[in-house]
């Protein structure tokens, strides 16, 4: 299934958990300064903001599948001459000129769905002994709106929630010669008057995607006046990896 069109727009002005969280992951890469590393999912490219400050004579393929993301993405950074926007699915081989010295991905790798292709993947553009940097939504992630969805017949995910154990795997037969997986947990609270936007913005978009813009209100409504708190039980997947 070809990943879907996000609502840019909302989603910059809701991204404070996730250009958080994609800083922190930023944070992790070991770079001198001139390396060229790709932001595999940019989004609007808040987090790729932070990955420019580390890249003073570095250069930056910013790729994401969302002609709207990109959009967003390139009135916030499209006059910074190290920056080269591809659209492009992650989950298919990425069309790039040349191997890059390192990939950076935060809050993307749970929207796609073959994680054994995505590693393929990402290990073919990397050079060798290049680092690989993910933080996404991992097993157990939003364990409280999945419960949620389930008593409400929603069976369907369009998520990839995968273990350490299982990533770690999938990078050793990817090609990746040294790996660390970790999960760790972001519970992340939210304006109660922002729960509903967020949920059908962020976490429940791809349900207002398939549902259309009415019946994907009802769900995100009723989703919301089920939770306990307006609070995402983020789970996180890490993964600090050198192809
Ligand atoms: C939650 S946003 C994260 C954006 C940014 N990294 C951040 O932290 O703000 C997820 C992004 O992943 C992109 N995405 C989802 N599936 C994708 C795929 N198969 N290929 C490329 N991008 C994808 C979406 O278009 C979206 O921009």
């Amino acid at each position: 299934m070809a990943p879907r069109e996000w609502d840019a727009t909302t989603y910059d002005q809701m991204a404070a958990p996730m250009t958080t969280r994609g800083t922190d992951a930023v944070a992790r890469l070991t770079l001198r300064g001139d390396e060229t590393v790709l932001d595999a999912g940019c989004g609007t490219g808040q987090v790729t903001t932070a990955l420019l400050e580390r890249l003073p004579r570095g250069r930056v393929i910013a790729l994401d599948a969302s002609r709207r993301m990109l959009a967003v993405a390139r009135e916030r950074l499209g006059d910074d001459a190290r920056i080269t926007f591809v659209r492009a699915d992650l989950g298919q081989p990425l069309p790039l000129a040349e191997p890059v010295d390192a990939v950076v991905s935060t809050s993307t790798f749970h929207w796609v769905r073959d994680h054994d292709a995505l590693f393929r993947h990402l290990a073919a553009a990397l050079r060798p002994g290049g680092q690989l940097v993910v933080d996404c939504g991992g097993a157990g992630n939003i364990a409280s709106i999945l419960r949620i969805l389930e008593d409400l017949g929603e069976t369907e995910h369009p998520w990839t929630y995968a273990t350490p154990e299982e990533t770690r795997a999938r990078l050793d037969a990817a090609g990746f010669a040294a790996a660390e997986t970790w999960r760790s947990e972001r519970p992340t609270p939210l304006a109660p008057d922002e729960l509903e936007r967020y949920l059908a913005t962020v976490v429940l978009g791809t349900h207002v995607a398939e549902l259309g813009e009415e019946r994907g209100a009802v769900l995100v409504r009723e989703v919301a006046e089920r939770m306990d708190e307006p609070l995402i039980d983020y789970v996180r997947l890490n993964v600090d990896a050198r192809r």
